[in-house]
């Protein structure tokens, strides 16, 4: 992690509905290296509309890390609202300026709560194989990492809800709440 700027303090809060057109900025703010890791190949930003026209499907829970009142990042969990059983998705994409300082880590942190909070028992992570970085987040939260061609997968086991989880869950909802009231009206204001 690079120690010799100061840490950024995001504000990780819950995605919904309203927040798409700031979701759509944050992808079309990723650059080139940062999509074609995010989704496996290179996507032009018409390719970043249509992923993001879909993006609060049934069965999604997503959420960002705001910076200074603007969302840098985006976490995604993917469940199939038929097979309940089934394995839920992880992805997650960093602007590349906020890259490398431990928002990644929050929020993958962050979602294996969530997780956990929806009795939600196996996650999975697709991941191309020289993302160092997202091979590093995985391992570190414990997840088997499986080898196919150029892309790993991750699988990790979620415990069951905990005080822990669920109180991390809420604490991070209560301090996006409070920066909006302590930000009162500029952080309302945009779009
Ligand atoms: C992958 C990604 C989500 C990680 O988020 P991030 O905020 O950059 O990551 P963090 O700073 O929280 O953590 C990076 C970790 O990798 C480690 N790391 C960085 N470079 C490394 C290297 N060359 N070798 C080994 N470890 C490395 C860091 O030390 C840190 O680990 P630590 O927390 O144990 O110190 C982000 O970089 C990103 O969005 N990349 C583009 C999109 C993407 O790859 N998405 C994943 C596919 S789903």
């Amino acid at each position: 992690m690079n120690r010799e700027v100061p840490e950024f303090h995001p504000v990780i809060r819950r995605l919904w509905r309203i927040d798409q057109s700031r979701v759509r900025g944050h992808f079309l703010r990723l650059d080139d290296d940062s999509r074609h890791l995010r989704f496996g190949g290179p996507v032009n930003d018409a390719g970043i509309n249509k992923y993001v026209d879909g993006f609060f499907a049934p069965g999604v829970v997503a959420y960002g890390a705001f910076v200074d009142g603007e969302l840098r990042a985006v976490a995604e969990l993917r469940r199939d609202i038929i097979r309940r059983q089934a394995p839920a998705e992880m992805a997650f994409s960093v602007e590349a300026e906020c890259q490398n300082h431990g928002i990644g880590d929050a929020l993958f942190r962050h979602m294996v709560a969530v997780a956990r909070n929806r009795g939600i028992k196996k996650l999975l992570l697709h991941c191309l194989s020289n993302n160092i970085r997202m091979r590093h987040l995985a391992l570190k939260h414990e997840a088997d990492l499986e080898f196919g061609f150029g892309e790993v997968e991750g699988t990790l086991s979620a415990p069951w809800p905990s005080f822990v989880s669920v109180f991390q869950e809420m604490v991070a909802e209560n301090r996006a709440l409070l920066d909006t009231v302590l930000h009162w009206p500029a952080r309302v204001a945009k779009p």
